[in-house]
């Protein structure tokens, strides 16, 4: 990799050159991604120049506001492989899979039908569907985990094999990283007649994703998570599915006509857009999705996956540390625990060295059980990490672990 391509990209991002980078190293871009210019740029130009709600002025700068939402729709449309139509915006991925999981799954499941979902889910793609089987007295399959931290074909089969109605799986783990077959298990679980759902937060940033591809029913994902900015992210969804599917949150603009009787409801993507959107935010996203597109996938996979393998290896050699996760295909996202050091402990004298982890269960305690650990300690790369950066980490965990065991 050209070192200067990726310091280059780096100098674009604000937070990083705004005098204190020297006491910032950033390692949490899973939990959430720093912003580059053009976004902030973005959010900044609209408020300054054109702010005026959309859909319902038929002023100039109403009409202009509409047309910058409207395109920012077919932009990322373009980029996930979809129609505008199919593109719903939200407030992040777990008002997405709330979305599905109340509107699809109230209306297709029935008292004693089964769902399938995997112990490596992100709570946001794994209570929805624990309360949605509550509500309608169905079965919830948890598949279990390999040792590797990849999900358990033979236990996805056999628990597909209770004809599920609806399958939710991530692309990407947030804890382990790893990296779903998710077109081998959509078709899989289609065959087995199952509707898919895709929690797709982790892999957006990081992948070329398309869902028609995929064939997916459902794929759902943050902007914020993408480089872009926080309160907006995407529902995408089969047009036919989301026809079918009754609106979830009920208001202006979803509507076609209302009478004191009854309410007829506008035509997608709009009947799942209740309220004023985030007209703001959608342009900035897909401002987001010009700068991943300019990187490209290609250098953003090498790069990332070299900070992978280098902290993976660094970490390795430290001794009482472990990994959680070692699929061969993972993102750059590095899980681990310390032999008698408590992570947060870790993760605070870290913080005192300039490091920014997460630390904690990261959402996901269903996995934290299955691998007996009540927290673990999260370093995450995005695009903007170096070498350097990493080999900084290594000699911080070491330095910090001889501490903390004194
Ligand atoms: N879902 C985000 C994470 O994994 C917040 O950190």
């Amino acid at each position: 990799m050209d070192l200067s391509k990726i310091e280059k990209i780096r100098r674009e991002f604000p937070i990083f050159n705004n005098g204190s980078q020297e006491s910032f190293i950033y390692f949490d871009s899973a939990a959430t991604t720093q912003k580059p210019a053009c976004v902030i740029d973005s959010i900044s130009e609209a408020y300054r120049f054109c702010n005026a709600n959309v859909h319902r002025g038929t002023y100039r700068m109403s009409r202009e506001a509409t047309e910058h939402h409207e395109n920012a729709r077919q932009t990322i449309a373009n980029w996930i492989g979809a129609s505008p139509e199919e593109i719903i915006f939200t407030s992040g991925t777990t008002a997405s899979l709330n979305m599905v999981a109340y509107s699809f799954g109230d209306m297709l499941l029935k008292q004693g039908d089964s769902l399938v979902t995997t112990l490596m889910e992100h709570h946001s793609n794994f209570v929805p569907w624990q309360q949605l089987a509550l509500r309608k007295n169905a079965l919830l399959h948890v598949v279990s985990l390999t040792e590797t931290g990849e999900i358990d074909r033979e236990a996805f089969t056999k628990a597909l094999s209770d004809h599920p109605k609806i399958v939710a799986i991530a692309h990407v783990s947030n804890v382990l990283g790893t990296v779903n077959p998710v077109k081998e298990l959509v078709a899989e679980a289609h065959e087995a007649g199952a509707f898919v759902v895709v929690d797709g937060a982790q892999a957006i940033a990081h992948r070329a994703v398309n869902v028609k591809e995929i064939d997916a029913d459902f794929y759902a994902f943050s902007g914020h998570k993408m480089y872009g900015p926080t309160g907006i992210g995407v529902l995408y969804g089969k047009r036919k599915l989301l026809e079918e599917m009754p609106p979830f949150f009920f208001g202006g603009e979803m509507i076609d006509k209302v009478t004191t009787e009854r309410t007829t409801f506008a035509p997608l993507p709009y009947k799942f857009e209740a309220g004023t959107p985030d007209f703001v935010s959608s342009v900035a996203l897909a401002k987001a999705v010009d700068f991943i597109t300019r990187i490209g996938f290609d250098t953003i996979s090498q790069h990332e996956q070299l900070l992978l393998h280098k902290l993976t290896d660094g970490l390795a050699t430290i001794k009482g540390i472990s990994i959680l996760g070692a699929a061969p295909r993972k993102e750059a996202v590095v899980t681990f625990v310390c032999d008698g050091v408590h992570p947060y402990d870790l993760g605070i004298l870290l913080d005192e060295l300039g490091f920014a982890l997460r630390s904690g269960h990261h959402c996901a305690e269903p996995l934290m059980n299955a691998c007996s650990v009540t927290a673990t300690l999260r370093a995450s790369m995005g695009i903007y990490n170096t070498e350097e950066e990493v080999d900084k980490l290594i000699q911080a965990v070491q330095r910090a672990v001889k501490i903390l065991r004194r």
